[in-house]
Order: structure tokens, then sequence, then C-alpha cells
């Protein structure tokens, strides 16, 4: 993406993660998975290129299996729960997807299972008998998440059956060290041969080696972990289950088995761009995303790095020139252009968890306060290269301290001050002094570099950027202290105010991937007509499945331009109010953290 020639559009794939449709998002989502790829898609919109931002509900697996069984309900309910509330998240917080629809959708089944069949047909997949665990009390097998015990290959004692949060690896549940059935009672499970199909990962470790050794601008964490995994060797991977809930495996004789939901989720990237082709009644343009040049970025928490990095790109490699028509017969799809992986949001010094309340949950949030003070906390505390902490005292102090100070401030003394001074108007200049144009220049000067750290992916730092710009454009109102300069010298005064309204313009559209909600405001308070973005909706779509909802957003009417703006003198002010609501410590900490012992309160 580096070095974009001017008046090109390219095409930008943003692939989100697929949160599991089993509980409201929480902080840790947004920061980890959700917030960053909007940052990147709304930047990408601003620059004018072709932007792709598409994910869903993961509406599978085990996740979703046992928190039906929890609540006595069925996983359909605890999906369409779910997926409804992220909707509504979205579109409050702003998460501006082209599409975010789930994986129970025909559409998907059919991409899902196409694709096993192809892999299948190629000779990737493999039948094997292998050993599963199975409960004689519950008189089933337990995959993955069903099962819990100590990882066979860093000894920690909290590992799931599928996968080890600690070092990373995939595991099969059997080879747990004293597997556990989940919230069960210690009972002893037994082992059961089951035939299953394997996909055959070994046969793409050449193929990815040297692609992953090859990959520039990668954070080393997930480059460096990948490439170790593929060196230690890769094991064929089980890729049906015995379970109920998920897709059925499409062979006579397996209707009792589904398919693993990694395998089939990690699909949705190319299942949901071919719905939205659909929706837009372009059906075929799909191939524009998977088989024209185009760069696809996947955004997620780092435990799902491995599923990005290795097993996504091998199902690509498998599955070349799938539907992509004569000219692309043996093309691999598009691969990952980066795997951005993020560490992880703590909560007070602890981790979240949704069983004991501890954490900060997206539709509680967005009831009590505004969505940008949010994403400026967890932009500017990104999670990128080590795990951070949301504490109540540090976003309060966030939104007063540098938020509300440095940005708001800035908008309200110089809006106010016009307004009372000035008409309410943009006020002619007179002649532009050294000061005054260093200030231009320094605005302009970001819209490179902040782009350029949001284009390598370094959203922490672009932020840091802006708001640095921000601070030099306070610094210079307080040298020429317009308010006393509009009595004794009045052109100057006005002059002042005009660079500092021409500047806000500018850092209204830098902060605006970050901030959108305040840059719409202030787009409005100094006069401007129309949209920096375009809108979202909630719909309701239907196939043969039946309906489901998805949100999708609709770039038509947008006006934003990642460039220095134009404010003419003479221009009409909206009214000016503050952007920045500033919150009392004590009423936030009161409020949200009110029943927990005081130690977590005074935790920073
Ligand atoms: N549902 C998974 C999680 O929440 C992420 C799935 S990403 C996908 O960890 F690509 F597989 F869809
Ligand atoms: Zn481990």
């Amino acid at each position: 993406m580096n070095g974009q020639t001017e008046g090109q559009a390219q095409r930008v794939g943003v692939y989100v993660a697929w949160p599991y449709a089993n509980g409201p998002l929480h902080v840790g989502h947004i920061g980890g998975s959700l917030l960053p790829p909007d940052i990147f898609a709304r930047y990408h919109r601003l620059r004018g290129n072709d932007v792709l931002m598409v994910s869903g509900s993961d509406t599978h697996g085990t996740p979703i299996a046992v928190r039906a069984e929890d609540e006595g309900i069925e996983p359909q309910d605890v999906v369409r729960t779910w997926h409804e509330s992220f909707l509504q998240t979205f579109d409050a917080l702003g998460i501006g997807f082209d599409l975010f629809t789930h994986t129970d959708t025909a559409n998907h089944h059919h991409v899902a299972q196409d694709l096993f069949t192809l892999l299948r047909e190629r000779g990737y997949l493999v039948v094997r008998s292998e050993p599963q665990l199975y409960s004689p009390s519950q008189g089933r097998y337990l995959p993955d998440r069903f099962v819990e015990g100590t990882c066979p290959h860093c000894d920690y004692g909290a590992a799931r059956g599928d996968q080890c949060d600690n070092c990373g690896r995939l595991l099969n549940a059997k080879d747990l060290i004293e597997p556990r059935a989940k919230g069960g009672d210690g009972e002893v499970l037994e082992q059961v041969e089951r035939e299953h199909f394997f996909l055959d990962l070994p046969a793409f470790a050449e193929q990815l080696e040297p692609w992953l050794s090859a990959r520039e601008g990668w954070r080393a964490a997930v480059q460096n972990s990948s490439l170790g995994l593929i060196k230690e060797g890769l094991e064929p991977r089980a890729i049906t289950r015995d379970m109920a809930w998920g897709i059925p495996v499409p062979v006579e004789g397996w209707e009792d088995k589904v398919l693993y939901v990694w395998f089939e989720a990690v699909m949705g990237y190319l299942s949901a761009t071919k719905e939205l082709a659909t929706l837009r009644g372009e059906p075929d343009r799909w191939r524009d995303w998977w088989y024209e040049p185009a760069d696809g970025y996947y955004f997620m928490g780092k435990d799902n790095t491995i599923f990005h990095s290795i097993l996504w790109p091998a199902i690509l490699m498998g599955a070349a020139g799938f539907g992509g028509g004569e000219d692309h017969d043996e093309d691999v799809p598009n691969l990952p252009a980066d795997v951005v992986a993020n560490e992880y949001v703590n909560f007070e010094g602890g981790s979240m968890s949704t069983s004991r309340n501890i954490g900060v949950w997206l539709p509680d949030y967005l009831e009590r306060y505004d969505p940008d003070p949010l994403r400026y906390f967890l932009t500017i505390n990104a999670p990128e290269t080590r795990d951070v902490d949301f504490s109540w005292s540090d976003f309060v102090r966030a939104n007063n301290n540098e938020l509300l100070a440095t940005w708001g401030n800035l908008c309200n003394r110089v809006l106010k001050l016009t307004a009372s001074s000035c008409d309410g108007r943009v006020p002619e200049p007179g002649a532009l002094g050294p000061e005054d144009e260093a200030v231009l220049a320094s605005t302009r000067a970001a819209f490179d570099a902040v782009g350029e750290r949001i284009e390598s992916r370094r959203f922490k730092l672009g932020l840091a950027e802006a708001m640095a710009v921000a601070h030099e454009v306070n610094r210079y109102l307080n040298d020429q202290a317009p308010w006393k300069q509009i009595k004794d010298d009045p052109v100057r005064g006005r002059t002042t105010l005009y660079v500092a309204l021409r500047a806000i313009d500018d850092l209204k559209i830098i902060l605006a991937p970050f901030l959108p909600h305040i840059s719409q405001i202030v787009h409005e308070q100094l006069g401007h007509e129309g949209s920096l973005f375009g809108t979202t909706s909630i719909e309701t779509v239907a196939d043969e499945r039946g309906e489901h909802r998805v949100l999708r957003y609709e770039h038509a009417g947008a006006v934003g331009r990642w460039a220095p703006g134009s404010l003419a003198g003479g221009q009409l002010l909206g009214e000016p109010e503050a952007i920045v609501r500033k919150l009392d410590e004590a009423a936030v900490l009161e409020r949200e953290l009110g029943d927990v012992p005081s130690e977590s309160e005074s935790s920073t």
C-alpha cells in the first residue's frame, strides 16, 4: 500500500475476524480486532480507494453450543440475540462494515461445502480414524472447547481442546494432559475411534514457508510465530466434528458430523464478499477482490493468528482457480497482504470475564457515553505490541485531559470566539506571517505523516501524531491570543482566527478515521455541508435458509477527502457547542465500579 500513486484508486480488502455470537462485545473485542480495521477502512475511503470491509458473526462451534447449553436454549436463539446486539453496537460505535453478516446463511453454507468438496476432489482432504473423547454420562463426543486440560507442549493448565491460549498451538482435545469435560464433575472420558476428514496441512508447507518469509511490514510476532510453527512441522488437522450444531459435511454417510468451525469460518471472508456482490446486483464482482489485484488486510486478536496466517492461506492455495473463471483457472486467490494481530485488552489490572461479569460491555457503555471517547482511548492505548489495560480512571483522564483538553477545547475556543467577534462567519484574513504559515504547514504535513502510520497499521502512533499537531495549534493560539488581538488589532485577530479555523478544518479530516462522529460535528460547526462518510444501516435479507439481518455501509454521498481543506472567508459557521463532554471521575467510578473492592478502583 505504501507509495500510492496519486489519483489511482486501489482495492483495499479489510477483513475482520468474525466474533462468536455468544455474548455481548466488550472493549477487548473492540480494541483488539474491530476498531483498528475501521480506522484503516475509513482512511482508505477518504483516500478515494475502493474499500471492502466485511465480517460477520461466527455462529457455529463449541463456543455457541456451550452457551446454549448453559442457558438451556437452542444455538439459533443464542446466535439471533447476540448477532442483533453486534449490529446495534457497530451502528452506534461507527464500525462501518460494507457488510456484516453471519455464517448461518445459505450462501455461506454453500461456499463452505463447495470448498470442502473441491479440496476433497483435489486430494487435500484425507479420511483418518482417530480416538475422540466421549462422555458416557452425556452420551456424546466432546470436541474442542467442550474439553479443558493441560497443554502437552507448554504445560499451561487451562488449555482448551482446540487451542492453547498460552503457546498459541493448535491442539486436539484428546492430546490434552488430563482432559476433562468443561464444567463437568471430573468424569473420566472414554476414547473412541471415529473417522474424520483431515486437511493435509503438510502438503502446503512448501508453499507457505517462502510466502510467509517474504512478507514485508508484518508485525514481527505474527510472522515469526507463524514461521516457527511451520518449521516445527505442520500436522494434518481434523476439519470435521462429531457434533450436531454446524454446517453438515456434504458427503453421504456423514450426516451426523459437521464441518470444524474454524475451517468454515475463515471462508466467511470469501462468502461475505459474494453475498455483498449479490446484494449489489453484481454477483460476479466478488472476483475483483479475490482474483484481480487487491490487497487484503486481516485484523484480529493474537489467538486467531495461525488460522489466518496458515489455515486460510492453505485453503486458498488448495482451492486455486475456485470459481475464478477461465482467466483464473489455476490462480491462487489473493493471499493476505497482512495478518494484523493484536495483543489483549485487560480490565482494571486483570482479565475480562463474561462469566464473572468483569469488564466493559459495549451495549452498556453506549447507553452512558459517546462513541468517540472509547475509540480514542482504545487507539491511543492500542494493544499493538503488548497487552494493555482498560481502567475507568484512565478512561476518564484520557477523555478530559487529552481528547477534551487538546481537541475539544481547541475547536470550542476558536469557534466561540469567531462566533462572537466575526458575526459567526469565517473571517477574511490579512496577510499571513511566518507563524501562520508554520501552523498551516504542520497540519498540511500531518496528512502524509499520519497517513503513512495508518497505512502501515500503526494506529496508535498515527493518532498520537495527529494529537501532537492539535497541540501545536493550541500553542499557536495561546501565543497569538486572538481574544486580545481582536480588540487591539482586529485585522491581526481575524487573521489568527482564520488560520486556526483552517487548521481545525484540516485536523478534522486527519482525525476522522479515528473519531468519525466528532469530526462530522466539527465539519458542520465549520459550516460545511454533507457527510464526511457514508451511512450504515441495518437490513433484513432473505435466502433459502430464511431471513437474516445485516449491517451495511453505503458510501454514496460521502464528501470527505484526505487532503487539506479550503475554507473560504465569509463562510457561515454552524452553532458552536461542546464536542467532547467532560466526565466526572468520581461519578464514573461510582457508577462503573461501585460494587468492586477498593484496591482495584485505585489501579491505574
Ligand atoms: N470466532 C473467532 C473468535 O472469536 C474468530 C473467527 S475468525 C474467522 O475467536 F476468520 F475464522 F472467521
Ligand atoms: Zn501451550
